[in-house]
């Protein structure tokens, strides 16, 4: 369906954007590979994502549970790898470099943030391109930055685009702002949305904190994505009418009535804005699904690039839409 004929009613009437529900889309991705997977178990390929948590991060401890039962769920194998608070980086290289020769292990994701005695950066540099299916290796960096389709695209904002697209957002010469430019998020995101392909073709802003003049640029939008981690950044009086809202935002704001004693929230107030959008995603189950649809996506293409490496095809999986 397309944004601009996609909306729906409030109680007083007015017309609210409609739920981009990212929960749902991701379910279909999810199925869909569970199908892919069948294919490959009969060629005798299981793809395996093999997970390294270092510490005791609760936040982190709940993303790789959901990732290994996800992984299962798909028919794939999940291998978790839990490592103590005190780890070395050299121990860590050990892991990582033992998972690069495992012939079992199709994609490799090390939980961030890590304890400070390690530098992230040289453990993601550690890791084999074409198991770095988080996609934070400068070689699928630079892959995504210049078009090459072989490489690995993180996992946030290629759920974004996907969102884009299976919402029939149409994004071929609009302007699309960006608040935030972060590594994992904003860069990545523009360099997807820039390029000539589905999804993308777009003219792109990209905001941060020394941006002059943040609503000047977001009035402009029409499609506007917030990864600022900053709840109630984006007010109503920030868009413009029509406009598609991707929430990437993730806060914990404090809510005495939640049984936690807080609640999660995006970076958009969520409530007025809505009625001006033609489009949203709502925070939960909004972007978040899609991170790790598309975490099974990348592994599962992974295992493909390989076998059709070993079976001397050139034709590489590329990085298609879901
Ligand atoms: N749904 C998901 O699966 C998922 C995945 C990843 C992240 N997230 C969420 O997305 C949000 C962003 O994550 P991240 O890792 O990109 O965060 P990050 O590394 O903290 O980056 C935040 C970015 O927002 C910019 N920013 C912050 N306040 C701003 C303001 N007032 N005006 C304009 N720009 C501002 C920062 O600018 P500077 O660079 O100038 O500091 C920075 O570039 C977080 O809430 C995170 O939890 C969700």
């Amino acid at each position: 369906m397309h944004a601009d004929i996609a909306t729906s009613h409030g109680s007083e009437g007015e017309e609210l954007g409609r739920i981009i529900d990212g929960s749902a889309i991701a379910r279909r991705i999810r199925d869909k590979l569970a199908v892919e997977v069948a294919g490959l178990a009969r060629e005798g390929i299981v793809p395996g994502l093999a997970v390294i948590l270092v510490g005791e991060d609760p936040a982190g401890a709940v993303y790789v549970a959901s990732k290994e039962r996800a992984c299962i769920e798909a028919g794939m194998n999940g291998i978790t790898i839990r490592l103590p608070a005190t780890t070395t980086q050299a121990e860590l290289l050990t892991h990582v470099r033992a998972l690069n020769d495992d012939s079992a292990v199709h994609g490799i994701l090390v939980q961030m943030p890590l304890p400070k005695q390690i530098d992230p950066d040289t453990v993601i540099r550690a890791i084999d391109p074409m198991k770095d299916v988080d996609g934070f290796h400068p070689i699928n960096v630079g892959k995504l930055l210049i078009g090459e389709e072989d490489g690995f695209a993180p996992c946030t904002p290629a759920g974004v685009q996907e969102l884009l697209i299976q919402s029939g957002v149409n994004t071929l010469g609009k302007d699309i702002v960006l608040i935030g430019r972060s590594n994992i998020v904003g860069k990545p995101m523009a360099a997807l949305l820039l390029q000539d392909h589905l999804g993308a073709n777009a003219t792109v802003t990209i905001c941060h904190r020394y941006t002059r003049d943040l609503p000047s640029h977001t009035r402009r939008a029409d499609i506007l994505i917030a990864a600022a981690g900053r709840p109630k950044l984006v007010t109503a009086d920030m868009v413009k009418p029509g406009v598609v809202i991707i929430d990437v935002g993730i806060n914990r704001v404090s809510d005495p009535s939640a049984p936690k004693g807080y609640r999660l929230v995006g970076d958009v107030d969520f409530d007025n804005v809505r009625p001006l959008a033609s489009q949203i995603t709502p925070v939960p189950k909004g972007v978040g699904p899609m991170t790790i649809a598309m975490l099974l996506k990348n592994t599962v293409r992974a295992a493909t690039m390989r076998a059709a490496r070993s079976a001397g095809r050139s034709a590489a999986a590329t990085r298609q839409p879901a």
